[in-house]
């Protein structure tokens, strides 16, 4: 497993390994990796080659009231785990590397309609960070495929619109959600919850399901059932940042014509903010 560092140095190498035929998946990651990143990253070596996973805590993406130097950063163990699922090249530009000039006056790239809902909302700023630092890193590794969780589904909507508007030719993968066996979804953010938060976070989850049921049974009533949902998570000593029905195409809210759903909530719980999704596809001739 090779570790580069430099842009030019990645940029050569990527290039070398096409001309002599390989092809590239890569994986952007932000480091403090758990099985869901290492789903990512087995799912890239399944579409390609060569695999490059890049380690970049990207200062662009935090809002202004969070706490850029709390992120966890666990580089040695992350080596590890991607040395032994097999990834061939480790890319971990510095701060300089990505923002020359500082994080201010880069080019900023910004992807209108999907960047202020939602997560959005409570995190100014952030959408545009990662959109910027996506399509930089895609610049400088020039993969054919890059793999993204759907945990992100918002994030990973956004990554295949701004692909599509500015004619990258990269393939953008989205991979399932990884969950522990009580179905809350895998995240760096878990290690922050208590034991009892542990205990009540799959809740989040259960609410999501209780909620596809009710609408692939054929419930239309979204604002009534999202109000329920709330209700109950709120009981449970979650705070509800959002619970909302919106359609996948342009993360508008859903009506009852609307095919290709997506449930999404954020909530905190004690003092760790929890996100999770599902997709809901009602065209009849979709396996429910
Ligand atoms: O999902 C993440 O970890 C980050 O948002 C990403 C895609 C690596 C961009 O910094």
């Amino acid at each position: 497993m090779q570790v580069i560092t430099d842009n030019e140095q990645l940029s050569v190498h990527t290039h070398q390994l096409k001309a002599l035929g390989g092809n590239i998946a890569f994986v952007p990651t932000m480091g403090n990796l758990h099985a869901g990143h290492l789903a990512l990253v087995r799912a890239a070596k399944n579409l390609a080659t060569t695999v490059i996973v890049s380690i970049f805590v990207n200062p662009k993406q935090f809002a202004a009231n969070e706490d850029l130097s709390a992120y966890p950063r666990t580089l040695e163990a992350d080596m590890e785990h991607l040395h032994h699922l097999g990834a061939d090249v480790v890319f971990t530009p510095s701060e300089h590397a990505i923002y020359p000039e500082g994080v201010e006056t880069l080019t900023t790239v910004s992807v209108p309609g999907l960047t202020d809902v939602l997560c959005g909302a409570s995190r100014p700023g952030h959408f545009d960070g990662v959109s910027t630092v996506v399509c930089k890193l895609l610049n400088v590794v020039s993969p054919d495929v890059a793999v993204f969780g759907e945990k992100d589904l918002q994030q990973l909507l956004l990554i295949q619109k701004m692909v599509r508007d500015l004619a990258m030719a990269i393939e953008i993968v989205g991979i399932p959600t990884v969950r522990a066996d009580d179905g809350l979804a895998l995240s760096s953010r878990n290690s922050y919850l208590t034991a009892d938060e542990r205990i009540i976070a799959p809740a989040l989850y259960e609410t999501l399901q209780q909620l596809s049921g009710a609408i692939k049974a054929g419930r239309r009533d979204y604002s009534a059932l999202c109000d329920h949902a709330r209700e109950q998570l709120n009981k449970q000593r979650f705070q509800v940042d959002y619970l909302e029905i919106r359609r996948c195409s342009d993360l508008m809210s859903a009506d009852h014509n609307d095919t290709q759903l997506a449930l999404f909530v954020a909530a905190t719980l004690g003092s760790t903010r929890l996100i999770d999704n599902v997709q809901i596809n009602l065209n009849p001739q979709a396996a429910q």
